[in-house]
């Protein structure tokens, strides 16, 4: 990411905007759209101009100050029904993405905690939580930079799946935090981008990214990762999350799982790159994650025109789940969990105190 370049953030008071980047443009233009209301914000986060984990959860705490600003609720409690009734509308935009109903949770705890506060200081101090949600997703990719790079090697060169960077967050990503931070580090390193299809958030936002950055980077199609890997061009695997069960079970974009089968065939490890607010402790596994299912026209059009003969059928499912058996470790802004389990997960979060946080 050019550092000028904001993938989400906002612009002024509370009377002011959401500025986000339309991802549905790049690589071809890199255009920002302004947000002023949270049907705006609904859309947005559901035709992927703002996507990836992390980037969808800062952009519903923002789409509730959008919602919820102009409530005419005259005391405490019709303005929180108002809030709820925003923050429903938010969460049916898209349902595998965790990040997404942890903020608007969390907005919600946050206003109904503040007994002592009027209508007018409780838009305020929701507007204060959703900048807080926004600078902590910035602080959190560092942190998961500092970390997952300690995971790769000066020389050493990496695949990935979709875009898990900054495109997908506040700051500069999850998995992609891992080589930024490895650059940092003075390694060099390159990777591999699986093209991510149907709608490329490989080839288009992770290349675009790691190209800015100055980063060795190489686009190959989905059915070419493991002749790759057979060939022995690649020393690791790290991908982003959309939601992690209790036993780390992952679900993360389409052809992650695939990925994941194919890095223990060939004895690869394969590491998750998540912050905390990607667990779902409520799950035990993964059969428990709504997997999206989207429209069959980003199979046979995408971006582009029609590839497919007219009539055929199609099934799009999002997401898939990779078993944590194949997960060698995760690694989150607290640190890193080896061959995680439930025991090991639940041990993580208490020893940093996160447990209470999530209710469990
Ligand atoms: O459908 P998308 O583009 O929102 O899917 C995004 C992914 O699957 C990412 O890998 C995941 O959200 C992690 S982003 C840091």
């Amino acid at each position: 990411m050019p550092e000028s370049t904001k993938t989400i953030h906002w612009v002024g008071d509370l009377d002011g905007c959401c500025r986000l980047i339309d991802q549905t443009l790049l690589p071809g233009e890199c255009k920002e759209i302004d947000c002023t209301d949270s049907a705006c914000m609904w859309d947005a986060i559901k035709r992927l101009a703002v996507r990836g984990a992390p980037a969808i959860g800062v952009a519903a705490a923002f789409g509730v100050i959008l919602g919820i600003r102009g409530s005419k609720a005259g005391d405490r409690d019709a303005f929180l029904a108002d809030l709820k009734q925003t923050t429903d509308y938010l969460a049916s935009s898209r349902p595998t993405a965790v990040n997404l109903f942890w903020a608007l949770d969390r907005m919600n705890r946050v206003a109904h905690a503040a007994t002592d506060l009027d209508v007018a200081a409780l838009k305020q101090r929701l507007f204060e939580e959703s900048k807080a949600i926004w600078d902590e997703d910035r602080e959190m990719c560092r942190a998961l930079g500092r970390h997952g790079q300690t995971l790769l090697a000066d020389g050493e060169t990496a695949l990935t799946h979709c875009n898990a960077g900054g495109l997908a967050t506040a700051d500069y990503g999850t998995a992609l935090a891992v080589f930024f931070a490895a650059q940092e580090h003075g390694k060099t390193i390159a990777v591999f981008a699986d093209e991510t299809r149907p709608l490329n958030q490989g080839s288009r936002l992770t290349a675009w990214e790691l190209q800015n950055a100055g980063i060795d980077v190489t686009v190959i199609c989905d059915s070419m990762a493991g002749q790759v890997m057979k060939e022995g061009r690649i020393h690791k695997i790290f991908v982003g999350a959309d939601r992690i069960a209790a036993n780390g079970d992952t679900a993360n974009k389409i052809g992650t799982y695939s990925v994941s089968v194919l890095a223990k065939e060939h004895g690869i490890p394969f590491y998750v790159v998540a912050p905390t607010s990607t667990f779902d402790l409520k799950s035990p596994d993964g059969d428990a994650i709504p997997i999206e299912e989207r429209d069959a026209s980003e199979i046979n059009r995408g971006f582009s025109e029609l590839n497919t003969p007219e009539g055929v059928a199609f099934y799009n499912p999002a997401f898939d789940v990779t078993p944590h058996e194949h997960v060698a470790a995760i690694v989150t802004e607290c640190g890193i969990i080896e061959r995680p389990d439930t025991s090991k997960i639940l041990d993580h979060f208490r020893e940093n105190g996160l447990l209470a946080e999530e209710g469990s």
